[in-house]
């Protein structure tokens, strides 16, 4: 039987990691399931938010299922997705954003791979008051990391026969930081002659999204431009609820929804568990369980055509009734 690490997370956590685990065993698939807490109740128990215990069981199992995880605003401990990310050099976040089967959005040709630099930039976390009223931060951008990103999206782009990798920058005005982002992504695509490479600086490429998504294929972008870009394409394809993402290094891969913990319908059994079930079933994917990975799917495309739907998509369902329904159509 398969062993992968759960952090079933806090907030709405959880409940999804609850829903998905559910579905995967009624998938008719036994997994060994590594449950590893994390987060601001292991602070107070263990001492840290992400204790070695954790990361042990990612590096031996080499995958993991990740539900959200509270980082406490302005002050209090690092957060526990970004110290992952780095501990485990999970270098790739990936984020593909396309439109669901049966959720109607504003636009119905939304097919973007979000490819996210996920180990440095202003998330190196560098950071200092200078005094009373003056603070800094440090952008950091290596030609080492740029150009390892850069490589996994031609490479994404050539194995998934897209078209294009758009590199995203605002190196107008970060001419250093993002400059050498760019240099070394232009590098890069001079490998990849297949491929189409074009560049766009942030500001404009939100505006075109929000206008005409179909315009973009593979968009590459560095840490923070990644995350704020992404959750503005998981709004093009119904909201947060439904956006999935895995974070990918050479020798582990942790698998998470786009979302956070969503304090504010946490314990209420509310949050949509599409998002995090769409990043299992690329898990599965990932580890050859083809089969239950499309049953899983057609299913969830099932129970998103019908009526029983959680409030961020019309409906009034809560997360177990959701749940169940797509458990109907396995
Ligand atoms: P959030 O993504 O948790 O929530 C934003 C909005 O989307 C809220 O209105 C929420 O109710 C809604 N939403 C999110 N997921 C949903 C779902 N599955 N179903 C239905 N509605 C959903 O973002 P927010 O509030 O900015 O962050 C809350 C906490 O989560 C923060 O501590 C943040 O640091 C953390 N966070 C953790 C992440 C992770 O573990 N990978 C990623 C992003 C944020």
């Amino acid at each position: 039987m398969k062993k992968i690490t759960l952090i079933p997370g806090d907030g709405i956590g959880p409940e999804i990691a609850n829903s998905v685990v559910k579905i995967i065993k009624a998938s008719g698939l036994d997994i060994d399931w590594d449950i590893q807490t994390a987060g601001s109740d292991v602070v107070e128990s263990e001492g840290e938010p992400l204790p070695t215990r954790v990361l042990d069981s990612i590096k031996q199992n080499k995958v993991a299922l990740k539900a959200p995880v509270t980082t406490p605003i302005g002050n209090g401990f690092r957060s526990v997705n970004v110290a992952l990310r780095k501990e485990l050099d999970l270098y790739a976040n990936l984020r593909p954003c396309k439109n669901l089967p049966n959720v109607k959005t504003k636009f119905d040709n939304v097919d973007i791979i979000v490819v996210r630099e996920n180990t440095e930039d202003l998330y190196a976390g560098i950071e200092r008051r200078i005094d009373n009223d003056t603070a800094e931060s440090i952008k950091i951008i290596t030609r080492g990391a740029s150009t390892k990103i850069a490589e996994f999206a031609f490479d994404y782009a050539l194995k998934n026969s897209r078209n294009e990798v758009c590199a995203v920058s605002k190196a107008n005005i970060c001419k250093l930081t993002d400059g050498l982002f760019l240099e070394s992504v232009r590098e890069v695509s001079k490998k990849y002659p297949q491929i189409k490479y074009k560049e766009i600086l942030v500001d404009n490429l939100c505006m075109q999204l929000v206008q005409d998504p179909s315009r973009f294929d593979v968009l590459l972008l560095p840490n923070l431009y990644g995350d704020i870009v992404s959750d503005l394409c998981a709004g093009l394809i119904g909201g947060l609820g439904v956006a999935q993402g895995a974070n990918i290094g050479k020798d582990c891969a942790v698998f998470e929804a786009v979302h956070g913990s969503a304090p504010d319908i946490a314990g209420q059994d509310k949050a949509n568990p599409t998002a995090l079930l769409l990043s299992a079933v690329e898990m599965l994917k990932h580890i050859n369980e083809h089969s239950y990975a499309e049953k899983i799917d057609a299913a969830l495309a099932r129970a998103l055509g019908g009526k029983i739907l959680t409030a961020d998509l019309g409906g009034n369902a809560k997360c177990s009734e959701f749940t169940d329904e797509v458990i109907k159509y396995l």
